[in-house]
């Protein structure tokens, strides 16, 4: 089995996606090991629970360094694949070394287009909207010390309206997060068994 850890921080859609595609049999070898969330009270962990998925808690309140904390429940785990679905805090230093090229994350925009610091969430979508840009999308890449700097895995586009709000440009957006994702970790794993 291909093992994975899904971090996150809110709403857990893209969780959500993996789980489904789990269960219908599109990434029929893949199984989600444990939910890192970073904080909580976000809909992520139900979404877990449901699913009988464990679920940790881990955040600077709760340990003094949670990147050590993550890194030894992806190695008791022996986990393959860490995969950022809308996790918020940072990755940096010995985690990054330790996972190189496993640790992937999804980003609302179409890289290196509105992308890098404080590019998150609706300051994407506003920021897109404002640029007036006729097309958008989103993309999976690798994690690295650079903010959504690592190699692009794959990317979704879509077309936008000239009526589009930023609220119309994510759920767009979202729509393609959850095709990508799914699509970004079967071809990491199928690339494993080459
Ligand atoms: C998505 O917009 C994703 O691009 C970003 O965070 C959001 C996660 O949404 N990384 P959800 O928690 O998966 O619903």
């Amino acid at each position: 089995m291909f093992k994975i850890a899904v971090l996150t921080s809110g709403g857990g859609s893209n969780l959500q996606s993996i789980i489904d595609h789990i269960e219908n049999g599109y990434l029929n070898d893949v199984v989600i090991s444990f939910v890192i969330a970073s904080k909580n009270n976000i809909k992520a962990i139900e979404r877990a629970k449901c699913h009988n998925i464990p679920v940790y808690v881990i955040n600077k309140e709760l340990f003094t360094n949670p990147n050590d904390e993550i890194i030894k429940l992806c190695k008791t785990n022996k986990i393959d694949l860490i995969v950022l679905a809308g996790y918020l805090s940072i990755l940096s230093g010995e985690i990054l070394k330790q996972y190189k090229n496993r640790i992937i994350n999804i980003h609302p925009s179409l890289i290196p287009k509105f992308c890098g610091p404080k590019m998150y969430g609706h300051f994407v979508h506003e920021a897109v909207y404002n640029a007036k840009e006729s097309k958008t999308g989103c993309s999976v890449h690798y994690v690295t010390d650079v903010i959504d700097g690592g190699k692009i895995i794959l990317q979704k586009e879509v077309i936008l309206q000239p009526t589009d709000l930023p609220e119309d440009i994510a759920a767009k957006v979202l729509k393609l997060e959850h095709i990508a994702l799914p699509q970004a970790i079967k071809k990491i794993k199928d690339s494993y068994k080459e």
